[in-house]
C-alpha cells in the first residue's frame, strides 16, 4: 500500500509531484478547527504542515500509522514533542536554510534603530523635508557599538558575522560558554554582564514551552538607558508587559521586534504603537528564496522518513530507529 500523505503547506508543482510520486497525496485545510483537521487527515502516514496546525491526541488517535510530521519552520515550540515521540512520530523541521534571512533582518533592525531610519523616513514622507523643517536629532553609527547576542547558535553566529562588517564589537551569552569551533570572533560574557555592556541586545534562543522568559523586568533593568532590544526569535522569550513598561519609562532606548507574545497582537496592544518600537509581522524568513528552501527541505524530510532514510533535520531522532 502506498503511504497516505496529507499536505497543507506546499503548492509548487515540482514539490507536489515529488510527494505524489511517493504516495497517495491529499490536501487539507489548515484553517479548519483542530477536530476537523484531525478528521480530515485520518489514516495519514505523513503530514506536511505549518507550525500553527494543531497535532494533538485526537489527530494521533485517528492516524495510528503516522510516521512523520514535517513542518515548514525551524521553530517547533507549537508541537508537543514528547507526545509525538511517545507515538513514534518523527518531527522534522527546517534549520540552517533560514539562518541568513533571519540574521539579515536582525542586522537590518540594528541599522534601522541606530540610524533612526523610521524617524527620517517619516520626516520625508510627512512633507517636513519639503517644508524645510529642521531635521530630527542626528542618529548614531553602529560602528564601535557593542552587539550582545543571547543564543550563540547558527543564527546568532550569522548575526555576529554581519555585525563585524559594520565594525561592531560582538559579545555573546549561551548556556554553553565555549564557542563552537566554526563560530566567528566574539567574546563570551555572563548574561548579566552582557546586558550591562551591550548597546544592542539580540535574542536567538529556542523557546521551550513553559520556560520563563529569558528577558524579564530584572534583565531589562540591567540594560543601558541608551540600549535597544532586538527579538527575531520567539515572542514569549521576552516578558512583553515588562518590556512595554521599560519602553514607556524610557529605561531602555527602544526595541525592534519581529515576534510578539501573541501573534497577531491585539490591535490595541501598545507594543505595536509605542514611538520607540519597530514591529514586524514575523517576517524573519519571509523571502521567496528562503521560504522555498524551507518548503523543499520539509518535502525532503518527509520523503526521507517514508523511505527509511535519515531526514535532513529531525527534532526527535530517537524515533527513527
Ligand atoms: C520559523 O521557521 O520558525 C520561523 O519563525 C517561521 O515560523
Amino acid at each position: 500500500m502506498p503511504p497516505t500523505i496529507y499536505n497543507c503547506a506546499v503548492a509548487e508543482p515540482h514539490l507536489t509531484a515529488r510527494l505524489a510520486a511517493a504516495g497517495d497525496l491529499h490536501r487539507f485545510d489548515a484553517r479548519a478547527g483542530e477536530a476537523a483537521i484531525a478528521e480530515a487527515v485520518r489514516g495519514a502516514d505523513a503530514l506536511l504542515l505549518h507550525p500553527m496546525v494543531p497535532v494533538g491526541e485526537q489527530l494521533l488517535a485517528g492516524a495510528p500509522d503516522l510516521k512523520v510530521v514535517a513542518t515548514t519552520s525551524v521553530g517547533f515550540n507549537t508541537f508537543d514533542v514528547d507526545l509525538l515521540t511517545r507515538h513514534g512520530v518523527a518531527l522534522c523541521n527546517t534549520p540552517i536554510v533560514l539562518n541568513d534571512a533571519v540574521a539579515d533582518l536582525t542586522i537590518a533592525l540594528v541599522l534601522m534603530l541606530s540610524r533612526d531610519l523610521m524617524g527620517f523616513e517619516q520626516f520625508s514622507r510627512s512633507g517636513a523635508w519639503g517644508r524645510r523643517e529642521p531635521l530630527p536629532a542626528l542618529a548614531h553609527d553602529p560602528e564601535g557599538k557593542t552587539l550582545g547576542i543571547i543564543g550563540f547558535g547558527r543564527i546568532g553566529q550569522e548575526a555576529a558575522r554581519r555585525a563585524h562588517a559594520f565594525k561592531m564589537n560582538v559579545i555573546w551569552y549561551d548556556v554553553f560558554s565555549e564557542a563552537p569551533p566554526e563560530a566567528p570572533e566574539a567574546t563570551y560574557r555572563p548574561l548579566d554582564d552582557l546586558l550591562r555592556e551591550s548597546d544592542f541586545v539580540t535574542l536567538h534562543t529556542n523557546l521551550t514551552p513553559g520556560a520563563p522568559p529569558v528577558i524579564g523586568e530584572r534583565e531589562l533593568s540591567l540594560m543601558r538607558p541608551t540600549a535597544y532590544l532586538i527579538n527575531t526569535s520567539r515572542g514569549p522569550i521576552v516578558d512583553q508587559a515588562a518590556l512595554t513598561a521599560a519602553l514607556r519609562a524610557n529605561t531602555i532606548a527602544g526595541a525592534g521586534l519581529d515576534v510578539l507574545e501573541d501573534e497577531p497582537p491585539d490591535p490595541n496592544d501598545p507594543i505595536v504603537t509605542l514611538p520607540n518600537v519597530i514591529t514586524f509581522p514575523h517576517i524573519g524568513t519571509a523571502t521567496e528564496e528562503t521560504r522555498l528552501a524551507m518548503r523543499e527541505m520539509s518535502v525532503d524530510n518527509l520523503l526521507a522518513v517514508l523511505a527509511g532514510e535519515p531526514p535532513r533535520a529531525c527534532v526527535n531522532p530517537s524515533v527513527l530507529g
